[in-house]
């Protein structure tokens, strides 16, 4: 057995994790949809999502069976979601070419959506017991920092280097406890910043420890320059109602609720009067803020218009009027969630 597989597996009894959601079942299907939340998501964020999705869905068939919709609501604040709607697809595609129960090959795990090499290795690990290793984030750098690999991320050549270390690290045996304590490690010791090597159990043959590499492994990555992209919107309410804009499948936040929005300031007036024939209205507000996200900063300019009546007048087929006691119903991008907690309603 390898030195680091030895030193996890005997570290994990008492300082790994044991008592997560998603460590009480083998059930693929639970263990693939907790694998997946937790791709960009912290476990503690994770947590108050899984429990809700899974008693929401309980299997594959009730995820590929339900509303889209349904899903990504339960998704809502999870951000990343092409997430959800490729674990939906996939349900869909495992339950009309398996029959509903999750493919246990990595080749077949990989050709669904949304699953990629990591996350098929910690499906096969902690589902059916099989010797595949994993490959996220933090397990790149315990790796980069316990051999001493100073290189930047991203690299291909370092990529592969790095798979065929964690490969050659495997244990024959307990392979549930060691991925798991290369994840706990990671994220609890061996953290990006203020790693605890005085209590890690890799400590004496950590090449980044022994020449003091620690806060130097990886190399930052190289910053881009970030986009800031510029959207302009309008939220339209009437007495009761909020005028609401059902995004088109595509793009980051495809299928999820918005308020109408322009790439470029329309003339109130004129929208108004073109899309929904009003005349009289007034503008309550306007403002902006900036949403940051890992690719791009989103910053939004909004106008808040309120119109006289109760009446629903006419719109075009892409809007809604929602009425206002259920807007926090739907699933939204997380900057129109901080609009219409920034907006007081009539
Ligand atoms: N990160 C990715 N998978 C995980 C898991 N199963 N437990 C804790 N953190 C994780």
């Amino acid at each position: 057995m390898s030195y680091i597989s030895k030193q996890l597996i005997s570290w994990h009894k008492n300082y790994g994790r044991h008592n997560l959601p998603w460590q009480q079942t083998r059930d693929p299907y639970a263990i693939w949809v907790s694998e997946i939340m937790l791709q960009q998501t912290q476990v503690t964020t994770v947590i108050k999502y899984y429990q809700k999705f899974m008693d929401n869905f309980p299997t594959v068939s009730a995820l590929a069976e339900a509303d889209e919709e349904k899903v990504m609501k339960l998704w809502a604040g999870l951000g990343y979601y092409a997430r959800a709607r490729n674990l939906y697809k996939s349900a869909t595609i495992v339950s009309n070419e398996y029959k509903g129960v999750l493919p246990s090959s990595m080749e077949n795990l990989i050709a669904l959506p949304g699953i990629g090499r990591s996350t098929a290795g910690a499906i096969c690990a902690f589902s059916f017991g099989q010797l595949k290793p994993i490959l996220d984030g933090n397990v790149k750098r315990v790796l980069m920092r316990f051999y001493g690999i100073k290189d930047r991320l991203g690299n291909s050549k370092i990529e592969k280097n790095l798979w065929e270390l964690a490969e050659s690290n495997l244990p024959k045996f307990n392979i549930e406890i060691y991925t798991q304590s290369l994840m706990d490690l990671g994220s609890t010791i061996c953290k990006r910043k203020n790693a605890e090597c005085c209590v890690c159990p890799l400590t004496t043959n950590c090449q980044s420890n022994l020449n003091n590499w620690v806060d130097t492994i990886p190399l930052p990555k190289i910053k881009k320059i970030i986009p800031t992209k510029e959207i302009f919107t309008l939220i339209v309410e009437n007495k009761k109602n909020i005028l609401f804009f059902k995004k088109p499948p595509k793009g980051i936040w495809g299928g999820l609720w918005a308020f109408p929005e322009f790439d470029q300031l329309p003339s109130t007036q004129d929208w108004l009067s073109k899309n929904l024939q009003a005349k009289k209205y007034t503008v309550e507000n306007k403002g902006e803020f900036t949403a940051k996200f890992t690719h791009f900063k989103l910053r939004v300019f909004y106008q808040h218009i309120l119109l006289p009546s109760t009446i629903l007048l006419p719109c075009p087929k892409e809007l809604y009027w929602i009425p206002k006691i259920e807007i926090n119903d739907g699933a939204m991008p997380a900057p129109i969630k901080k609009l219409i907690n920034k907006i007081t309603f009539a």
